[in-house]
């Protein structure tokens, strides 16, 4: 596995950098959700930087309406995309229609842009969980073994917000360009260090690290003490 780790003061501030160049290139540029990468959206929004040839997808989302304040899209919308003028475009997830018709019209939306082949991301964005789990993809779930398709339903969500979810699967989120982590806080220093760190555990971050090329870990001081 060959990820490039920096432990930065600030890595919202370089996630807001790196979000920014990705989009001024005219790039698929994949999102994610939680509470970490709101402080990276805001920034990015106050970068004024050229949107208007990006295209944004999500790595994941809750089964939640687009208002709902659990909704991944309601993060990147308020803290990033409502700030954009003129507007990237906008390929949501359709969370409210659940985890099966959901996940169709995303399959739908991204081979309509990229072909049968999984999505080539220009770049990823993703969250570690506590557990390990990154995009909707938990520790031992049957989702994990999906190969067939780039988007699964996910019933059952392993940890809060307890809905179902949609989620890119290990071949999706292995295709990116370039991926990038993003992760703070002494509470994840644990799955920081299982998922990225020497002789590791099988989560399904470390999957993801081990299958893509190109994979950043941005860490702040916290969440990088037990590396
Ligand atoms: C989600 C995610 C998820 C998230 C991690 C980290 O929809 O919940 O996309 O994979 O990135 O759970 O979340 P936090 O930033 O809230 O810790």
């Amino acid at each position: 596995m060959t990820v490039d780790v920096h432990v930065l003061d600030d890595p919202a501030a370089e996630t807001a950098l790196r979000l920014t160049t990705a989009a001024s290139t005219g790039g698929h540029l994949a999102l994610t959700g939680g509470s970490t990468p709101r402080a990276a959206y805001e920034q990015a929004a106050a970068l004024s930087g050229d949107w208007r040839r990006a295209t944004l997808w999500w790595g994941d989302e809750r089964c939640v309406a687009p208002d709902d304040p659990r909704s991944n899209y309601a993060l990147a919308r308020d803290a990033l995309i409502a700030h954009l003028d003129p507007a990237p475009r906008v390929e949501r997830i359709e969370g409210e229609r659940g985890p099966g018709a959901g996940a169709e019209l995303y399959e739908s939306a991204l081979r309509a842009t990229f072909g049968d082949a999984a999505p080539v991301f220009d770049l990823l964005l993703l969250g570690l969980g506590p557990d390990g789990h990154c995009a909707s993809l938990f520790p031992g779930a049957p989702e994990l073994a999906v190969t067939d398709r780039c988007v699964v339903g996910v019933e059952r969500a392993g940890l809060e917000p307890f809905v179902p979810r949609i989620s890119l699967t290990l071949p999706a989120l292995t295709a990116a360009r370039e991926t990038l982590f993003v992760v703070t806080g002494a509470e994840k220093a644990d799955a920081v260090r299982v998922a990225f760190g020497a002789g590791g555990d099988d989560v399904p971050a470390r999957r993801v690290a081990e299958g893509a090329a190109g994979v950043t870990v941005l860490l702040d001081a916290a969440a990088a003490h037990a590396l």
